[in-house]
């Protein structure tokens, strides 16, 4: 294995969902679909959905359970990530708005990185940290994309579930390799917000829902996963057998499946929360690591492979030590 050149670690984890939840069969009353239809295609069985709750209450909630198990006040935060796509308010920023919930001061910042943006932001503490320039950095990826799709379109809508997933980082070690890739092709999957008509620009009548070609999205996330993880496990020197468990993006359990079989690696090191969860965006490994760590499933020295990919076409890989 190559020096571990990087200097952060996980210091607590925690997530939060909406309360409502959608089940298959409530979907297909509403939608011309079917429990077999998407349970075959994708590993979805229910979803969390958010209601009248606001998604900045979610994502402090997420972030005030990573922070206690943490054992870490507000106060001793220093820097502050928010991985978001859309929320209530173009401004102030999410992390502004969880900011003032939590009560923390520090310096914050939102990213859009659509569903890579766990490893992304991963990606910028590790700078801070290289640099000197944090402590003890918050994480938080809350995404609502229910309240993206078309709900007259049932190649999305059916897809998705919100939730907001937290981590609490401090220095250390635990991160041993991080890969970030752009694919720029902004046809595969997309949504155009409208903007206000001013008197110099009348506004265009743009379709507002999100737009996929699912199957090339399908090979995308596949093909680029799968690259990434091999290419890190060159570049850090591990083989297949050091690697304990794979945390793939939660967007269709055929992809996660795809992208095994291609590692030709076993079940068991791919765990999974698709089924009750749906897509939650950059929410989706963030909530699965921490339920995955709440459950007992790591143990100190694993190594855990994160990878998420989505629109830009952006994805991210990272190698981490427990
Ligand atoms: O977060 C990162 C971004 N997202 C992803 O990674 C998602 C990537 N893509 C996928 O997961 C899959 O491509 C989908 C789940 C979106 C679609 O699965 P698919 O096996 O590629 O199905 P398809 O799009 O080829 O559609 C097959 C059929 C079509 O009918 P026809 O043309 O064969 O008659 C669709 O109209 O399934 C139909 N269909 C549905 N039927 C029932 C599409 N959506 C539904 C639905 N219920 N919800």
């Amino acid at each position: 294995m190559q020096d571990n050149t990087f200097c952060m670690r996980f210091l607590g984890t925690g997530s939060a969902l909406p309360e409502r939840v959608v089940t298959n069969d409530e979907l297909a009353t509403i939608l011309d679909t079917s429990d077999k239809w998407i349970t075959q295609r994708t590993g979805i069985r229910s979803r969390h959905v958010l209601t009248d709750e606001h998604l900045e209450d979610l994502a402090a909630l997420a972030a005030g359970r990573a922070l206690e198990d943490a054992g870490l006040d507000p106060g001793e935060i220093d820097y502050f990530i928010c991985s978001n796509v859309v929320d209530d308010y173009p401004t102030p920023s999410l992390c502004s708005l969880v900011s003032e919930r939590l009560g923390l001061t520090c310096p914050c910042i939102d990213i859009n990185c659509a569903c890579a943006g766990f490893v992304y932001a991963l990606d910028i503490a590790e700078c801070r940290y290289e640099a000197g320039k944090a402590r003890n950095i918050l994480i938080v990826c809350a995404d609502a994309p229910t309240r993206m799709c078309d709900w007259r379109d049932r190649s999305t809508s059916v897809l998705f579930g919100d939730g907001a997933g937290a981590v609490v980082l401090g220095p250390g070690d635990n991160i041993r390799a991080i890969k970030l890739t752009s694919k720029p092709d902004m046809q595969k999957l997309w949504q155009r917000s409208r903007q206000m008509p001013t008197p110099f620009y009348k506004g265009e009548d743009v379709d507002t829902g999100l737009q996929m070609a699912g199957g090339e999205v399908f090979r995308y996330a596949v093909d680029t996963c799968s690259a990434d993880v091999q290419a890190l496990l060159a570049e850090t020197g591990l083989g297949k057998e050091d690697i304990s468990y794979y945390l793939i993006h939660q967007a269709n359990q055929r992809i996660t499946d795809a992208i095994r079989r291609f590692l030709d690696e076993p079940e068991w090191k791919f765990p999974s929360n698709i089924s009750d969860h749906g897509n939650s965006s950059s929410a989706s490994c963030t909530i699965l690591l921490d339920e995955c760590r709440r459950s007992g499933l790591f143990e100190r020295g694993d190594i855990i492979v994160l990878s998420a990919f989505g629109a830009g076409l952006l994805s991210g890989t990272a190698v981490v030590q427990w």
